[in-house]
């Protein structure tokens, strides 16, 4: 059977930095595990433009369409930010998600024991977490009609339009039930059916999918804003977290802080299975392209190494050997080894990039 086929984005800034070490560990798993891919490379962002005059080229798409997995490093940085925004680098970004049609964005906040005092919570309301948030990434208010700024009367007004059919909440709700089923069977859906006309069918819509389909799965449902409380509250209470694009979007970047560094967080993107029983999956670190640290060998590849691991657990179905990538880290954070965006108070010296992939190597072997 032919391998599967990995596209690799690194894109801009520390986006190449850090897809350097992940595709040691892409050749870490090809020899050491027998799990090899086809992989292949191309531009995205600021090098796309850079190359082709448009932050994606069309053939790219075409490659990311027919890829078994994208990996993509980070895009943008401030040689770019004159440009005119339909060639931004972000688009290209854009243009990939909606092509792909990932409507579904997964964004685990796991707590590394090693680096627990990182949070701003207390420790032991962090320690051991190990959450994952589903948000819908393709509608809702941040693309739903009518919207602009319109003249009415004597001023104007602002309007943006949240907008969810039955069909848009089903499929995220299945993503985030096929989740949990990997994980502790447990998901809480969060919107405003108090307020919110949409809210109300997206509770509807979720109930109807868990009693047909999932009566394994224990569903609760929460108000957002109960949820943000409870979040920062008790965030061991939840284990998968269904939600819609915008309470998504500050929901999981406040899940996200629990845990700490910016340097840390993967992300998965995951759209509707294909001929090859696999859903289309874009993975990426959640950080950008740091022009601030580019090019001086200081960024963390954790995040993007991380990244791969989603990979493995939810393109390729090996959570065995996702598990294993992610003890190695558990194992080198324990050993104390630091890129210089995890140093604390207590100081020490930070390693390089390069050093924390030779370092997650070395726990890859050791775990042989
Ligand atoms: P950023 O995430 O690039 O950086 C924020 C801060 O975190 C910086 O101080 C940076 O040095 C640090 N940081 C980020 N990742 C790190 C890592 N792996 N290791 C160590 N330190 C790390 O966000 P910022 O500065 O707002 O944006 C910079 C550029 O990246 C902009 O052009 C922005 O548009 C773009 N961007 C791209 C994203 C993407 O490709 N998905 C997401 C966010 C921003
Ligand atoms: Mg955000």
């Amino acid at each position: 059977m032919a391998n599967p086929t990995l596209l690799i984005l690194a894109g801009d800034g520390i986006g190449p930095e850090v897809m350097g070490q992940v595709k040691r560990v892409i050749d870490w798993f090809g020899t050491k595990r027998n799990l090899a891919f086809d992989v292949s490379e191309d531009l995205v962002g600021g090098a796309a433009y850079d190359a082709h005059g448009t932050p994606l080229h069309d053939d790219t798409m075409a490659k990311a369409l027919a890829a078994d997995a994208v990996l993509l490093g980070a895009v943008g940085g401030p040689k770019y930010d004159a440009l005119d925004f339909s060639v931004k680098p972000e688009r290209g970004l854009l243009r990939l998600r909606k092509e792909m049609d990932l409507f579904s964005n997964l964004r685990p906040a796991q707590c590394f024991d090693a680096l627990a005092d990182f949070s701003s919570l207390k420790k032991d309301v962090v320690a051991g977490l190990d959450i994952m948030i589903v948000r819908e990434l393709t509608s809702g208010v941040y693309f739903g009609e009518p919207r602009g700024i319109f003249e009415e009367g004597n001023e104007r007004v602002g309007i943006n339009t949240q907008r969810y059919t039955e069909g848009e909440i089903d499929r995220v709700a299945r993503s985030a039930f096929e989740l949990a089923r990997r994980r502790n069977k447990k998901v809480c859906s969060m919107e405003k059916a108090n307020v919110m006309e949409s809210g109300i069918l997206w509770r509807e819509v979720v109930q109807k999918v868990r009693d047909a389909d999932y009566p394994d799965i224990e569903l609760s449902h929460m108000y957002a804003d109960n949820g943000a409380m409870q979040l920062v509250r008790a965030p061991k209470q939840f284990d998968v977290i269904l939600t819609d694009n915008l309470f998504g979007d500050i929901l999981s970047d406040c899940a996200a802080m629990l845990t700490g560094s910016l340097g840390m967080l993967p992300s998965a993107s995951l759209g509707a299975p294909t001929d090859t029983g696999r859903p289309r999956a874009l993975y990426e670190p959640v950080h950008g392209s740091a022009p601030d640290i580019a090019g001086q060998g200081k960024a963390n590849p954790i995040a993007c190494i991380l990244s791969f691991a989603m990979a493995l657990r939810y393109s390729f179905d090996r959570g065995d050997e996702a598990a294993r990538l992610e003890a190695a880290i558990e194992t080198v954070l324990a050993d104390g080894a630091r890129t210089a965006d995890l140093m604390g108070e207590e100081g020490g010296t930070p390693i390089s990039t390069t050093e924390m992939g030779d370092a997650i190597l070395s726990a890859l072997d050791a775990s042989l």
